[in-house]
């Protein structure tokens, strides 16, 4: 109750605005829905689980927040458009959105030798092909509303080539490309883009990549402590907190101990 009442009277930088995040079930997802909806957005929360986004809708609403849970799978466009609909219908976010963080989005352990090549059409109709889907709508929306904020969360392996991961490594090379590029085509019509490149993370993806002790842990021993997602979502509320004017367009963050990727 005071904490509903303590989010209530205090007004965060991010009041009357909508975030959408996807992958928000777990996470880096989840961690940003909370920060942002800690900042004042109304949060519309994405993921295929639906019982995880239920209790962190009930999680955000107990605080004093404002959320939305929308089941769906990013990597198909009618989900995609269904979720970017409903935005637009929900009276909580005044019928409006205006920052969408693309973050759904999975690993795959090993290189081209030996990833396993039955998941790779997955991992890039999600990374790659999904990503683009959202981008583009709520990038053509965002240019007819002149305002808007769109944060890809690449990874450091989609700015330096990680042998133990290139296939995954691809498809967030080819997010930084799709960031880069439609930054370039909207920063004119005052619609932000920005690349968030985390190192690494201990989150669900470790699992879902297939990362073991073999192909993983033994590699990076000696990064020393890792990221909690809390790190990645404290900079993108840093940076969707910007005035209108500054785009933040990149930004990598690291475990101080990991030297590569
Ligand atoms: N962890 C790292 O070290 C690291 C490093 C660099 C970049 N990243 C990137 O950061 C992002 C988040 O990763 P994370 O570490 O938070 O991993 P995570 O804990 O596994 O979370 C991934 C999220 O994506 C959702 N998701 C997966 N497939 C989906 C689909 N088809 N449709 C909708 N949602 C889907 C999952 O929810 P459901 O399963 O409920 O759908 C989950 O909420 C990813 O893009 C990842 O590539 C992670």
């Amino acid at each position: 109750m005071k904490n509903r009442q303590n989010l209530k009277d205090k007004k965060g930088p991010l009041a009357g605005k909508t975030a959408i995040v996807t992958g928000a079930s777990s996470g880096i997802g989840r961690s940003t829905a909370l920060a942002l909806a800690k900042d004042g957005a109304a949060v519309l929360v994405c993921a295929r689980r639906s019982d995880r986004l239920t209790k962190l809708v009930a999680e955000i609403l107990a605080k004093g927040g404002k959320a939305l849970a929308v089941t769906a799978d990013a990597s198909n466009v009618e989900d995609i458009d269904r979720l970017l609909n409903q935005a637009l219908l929900w009276k909580d976010g005044r019928r409006k959105y205006d920052i969408v963080v693309v973050n759904a989005g999975r690993g795959l352990a090993g290189g081209l030798l030996n990833s396993d090549a039955k998941q790779w059409q997955e991992l890039y109709d999600l990374n790659i092909l999904g990503a683009a889907h959202l981008m583009r709508r709520a990038g053509q929306y965002m240019v007819e509303r002149k305002s808007g904020h769109i944060v890809a969360i690449g990874s450091v392996v989609g700015r330096n080539i990680s042998p133990f991961g290139s296939v995954y490594g691809a498809t967030k090379f080819a997010v930084a490309s799709l960031a880069e590029g439609l930054r370039r085509e909207v920063c004119g019509h005052g619609v932000r883009v920005s690349l968030v490149m985390p190192g690494i993370v201990l989150s669900e993806f470790q699992a879902v990549a297939g990362y073991t002790e073999e192909n993983f842990g033994k590699n990076i021993a000696q990064f020393g402590t890792l990221l909690e997602p809390q790190a990645i979502a404290e900079g993108i509320r840093w940076l969707v907190a910007q005035p209108p004017h500054v785009n933040v367009s990149e930004i990598m963050i690291r475990p101080t101990g990991q030297s590569y990727p």
